[in-house]
C-alpha cells in the first residue's frame, strides 16, 4: 500500500500523551523527515527542515485563517488575533508589531526588565527561599507594562503575572488549567478594554510613541480601528509574551546548575557568548511543540500528500533536535552558536521565515536580548539550588522544571 492511499487512524490521543516526543517519535520511523497522519478528525502532514518552513511559510501553501482550535484562542492568543489573519489582512495588523523588531524596542524593554530585577533582588534575600519562574514572571509584567506604556499598580504585578502565565500553561490542556487559563484572559481583556476606551476618551494619556498609544491608534486593512476587546487582545500579545519569558528564565536556572561552566563567561560579560546561550536555551528546552496552518490547495511534500483544508503541521521540536542541523542535538553546548552562522530557517524556537513578510514572531529580538541580560543576572547573583525536583516532563505541554526551581539564600555570601 503506498503513502497516499494508506488510511489515517486519527494522533489526537498519543499527541496529548507523548506531548513534545510525538512528532519526533513518529518522524524517527517516516522517510524524508515527513509524516502523513490525522489530527482532530482532519487528515495532517506534519515536515521539517529549512526546506519544510520554507514551505509552510508560503501563503499559497498554508493560511492561517480558521487553523486555531478555539480553545487555543480562547487561551493563548485571543479571538481576532494576528495569529490568525492571512495576505493584506495580516501584513496591516502586523505592522502594529514590527517596530519591536527595532534595537530601540530592545534595549529600551530590557532596560525595564533588568532594573524590575534589580528592585525585586532585596525582596527574594530577605526570604530563605524563592520560586524563580514565580519571580521572574512578576519581574517581567513589570518591567513589560512600564516599557509598553500600560498602567499598572506595584501590588497587582504578582496577580497580573499569574494571569499571563495561565494564559500559557492552560491552552493544549483540558480540565482546571484550560478553566483558569480562560479566566485568566477574560479578566485581562477586561483591563485591558477598558484602558484602551478610556485612552480613546482622552481619561488616560499614553505616553508618545508606546505600545498602547500604537494599538490605540491603529487601523486594519479596512481602514477601520481595532475594537476595543481586540485592541486588548493585542496588547495582550505583547505583555503575554514577554511574561512567558519567565519559562526560558527558570531553563536559564537550570542550564546554569546542570552546566555551571557557562556561568564564568555570561557573568563576566562575553556578549558574543550571551548571545549564543540564549540561542542554545531557546534550541535545547521544549516549549513550542509544533504550528498548524491549513493547506490551501492539494499539497505534495516529498511524495506525501495532503488535501485542500487538511493540516500541515511543523515539527518545530523536532527541527530544533534534528541530528541533521545539530549534530549532537541533546548535548547543551551555547558555542555551536560560535562555530558556524546559522541559517534563518535552521532555529526555529519562534517561528520561521521572515517575520515582517509572514507569521514569524517579531519578539524574537526581545527575547534574545532579555535573554542575555537576564541570563547574566543570574549569573552574577549569589544563590544555592536546594534539593528539589528539577526534572522537566515531556508529556506535558507547555513543561518547566517541575519545582519551578526553588533558588534559596540569594544574595548571601554561600
Ligand atoms: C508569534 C514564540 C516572545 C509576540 C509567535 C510564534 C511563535 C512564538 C512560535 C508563532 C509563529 C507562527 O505562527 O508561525 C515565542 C516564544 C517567545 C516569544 C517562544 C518567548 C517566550 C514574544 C515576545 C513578543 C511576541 C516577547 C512581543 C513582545 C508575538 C506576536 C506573534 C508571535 C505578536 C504573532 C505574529 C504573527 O502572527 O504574525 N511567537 N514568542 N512573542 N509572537 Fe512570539
Amino acid at each position: 500500500m503506498d503513502v497516499l492511499s494508506r488510511p489515517l487512524t486519527d494522533r489526537t490521543l498519543p499527541l496529548l500523551a507523548e506531548g513534545y516526543a510525538w512528532l519526533p517519535n513518529r518522524m524517527r520511523d517516516a522517510a524524508g523527515s515527513v509524516v502523513r497522519t490525522r489530527i482532530m478528525g482532519r487528515p495532517a502532514l506534519a515536515l521539517r527542515g529549512p526546506d519544510a518552513v520554507r514551505f509552510f511559510y508560503d501563503e499559497r501553501n498554508v493560511h492561517r485563517h480558521r487553523a486555531i482550535p478555539e480553545p487555543v484562542l480562547g487561551t493563548l492568543f485571543g479571538h481576532g488575533a494576528v495569529h490568525t489573519l492571512d495576505g493584506a489582512a495580516h501584513r496591516v495588523r502586523k505592522e502594529l508589531f514590527l517596530p519591536l523588531l527595532e534595537p530601540a524596542a530592545v534595549s529600551g524593554l530590557t532596560d525595564h526588565v533588568v532594573a524590575a530585577w534589580d528592585k525585586a533582588v532585596p525582596g527574594w534575600s530577605a526570604r530563605d527561599s524563592v520560586v524563580l519562574f514565580d519571580e521572574a514572571a512578576t519581574v517581567l509584567t513589570r518591567g513589560v507594562h512600564r516599557w509598553a506604556g500600560i498602567p499598572l499598580d506595584d501590588g497587582d504585578a504578582a496577580a497580573t503575572a499569574r494571569d499571563m502565565t495561565a494564559m500559557v500553561d492552560g491552552f493544549a490542556t483540558a480540565g482546571p488549567r484550560h478553566l483558569r487559563a480562560r479566566r485568566a484572559r477574560s479578566r485581562q481583556e477586561e483591563r485591558l478594554a477598558r484602558l484602551v476606551r478610556d485612552v480613546r476618551s482622552g481619561q488616560v494619556t499614553a505616553p508618545a510613541g508606546s505600545v498602547l498609544e500604537r494599538v490605540c491608534g491603529h487601523r486594519d486593512a479596512d481602514g477601520e480601528p481595532l475594537d476595543e476587546k481586540t485592541a486588548a487582545v493585542e496588547l495582550l500579545n505583547v505583555v503575554r509574551p514577554t511574561t512567558a519569558l519567565a519559562w526560558f528564565v527558570a531553563f536559564t536556572a537550570h542550564a546554569l546548575h546542570r552546566w555551571p561552566g557557562n556561568r564564568a563567561p555570561l557573568a563576566d560579560g562575553d556578549v558574543a557568548f550571551a548571545t549564543a546561550f540564549a540561542h542554545e536555551v531557546r534550541r535545547f528546552y521544549p516549549f513550542v511543540p509544533f504550528l498548524g496552518g491549513l493547506a490551501a490547495r492539494d499539497l505534495f511534500w516529498r511524495g506525501a500528500w495532503v488535501p485542500a483544508g487538511g493540516l500541515v503541521v511543523l515539527d518545530v521540536y523536532g527541527q530544533n533536535h534534528d541530528e541533521a542541523l545539530w549534530g549532537d542535538p541533546y548535548a547543551f553546548r551555547p558555542r555551536r552558536f560560535l562555530e558556524r552562522p546559522v541559517a534563518r530557517d535552521e532555529l526555529v524556537p519562534q517561528g520561521g521565515g521572515d517575520p515582517a513578510a509572514g507569521h514569524r514572531c517579531p519578539g524574537e529580538g526581545l527575547t534574545v536580548g532579555l535573554l542575555e541580560a537576564l541570563a547574566a543576572q543570574l549569573a552574577r547573583m549569589e544563590y544555592t539550588v536546594p534539593e528539589q525536583n528539577l526534572a522537566i516532563s515531556l508529556h506535558r505541554v507547555p513543561t518547566l522544571p517541575h519545582s519551578g526551581v526553588v533558588l534559596a539564600g540569594v544574595g548571601r555570601a554561600a
